[in-house]
């Protein structure tokens, strides 16, 4: 199957996983975000209680036969500034299982993809459809294709010359 970004269990479960899609036109970034265990199933999902949130969700984990991770992806840009990028190149903060901007603090829910505090709350980053089979994750969306691992290296390093002819 074309468009394979990454075996699931090479996804962190507290960071992001950066990589680069086309619209046929310009080149963007995406981030992957996995909320649960790549590992074995075992029902162990981080306790998302704590914080004292409605708990719709919370119940009996054995009761919940989430055993495949929740495998999110959205567009590398933040909502509050749009250039901003949410993964600088080393993998987005998380915190509490959000997706945390660290230019003013935005937290993004990694399921929804709605910021849920910061300057840009009730907004919501671009989701971009994957799927999972086989234990590797694959870009399913028909507005991109996958170009490449990491990202674009051209936007930010003017002193570049990987793209000089010699
Ligand atoms: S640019 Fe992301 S919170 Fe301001």
């Amino acid at each position: 199957m074309d468009g394979a970004i990454v075996a699931l269990e090479d996804i962190p479960t507290d960071s992001t996983v950066l990589f680069r899609v086309t619209d046929g036109e310009d080149e963007r970034e995406a981030i992957l975000v996995t909320n649960g265990d790549a590992g074995d199933g075992d029902g162990e999902i981080d306790g998302h209680s704590e914080d004292g949130r409605d708990g719709e969700n919370d119940g009996n984990s054995a009761d919940d036969s989430r055993a495949e991770p929740h495998v999110t992806c959205w567009l590398n840009y933040c909502q509050h500034l749009t250039h901003i990028k949410i993964d600088k190149g080393s993998g987005a903060p998380m915190r509490d299982g959000e997706l945390v901007c660290a230019n003013h603090g935005a937290y993004f829910d990694t399921t929804s993809g709605e910021c849920t505090y910061g300057p840009c709350e009730g907004a919501y980053l671009t989701e971009l459809e994957v799927s999972v089979s086989d234990g590797t994750v694959y870009l399913t969306d028909d507005e991109y294709a996958f170009v490449g691992d990491g990202p674009i290296d051209d936007d930010d390093d003017l002193t570049s010359t990987s793209n000089v002819k010699m």
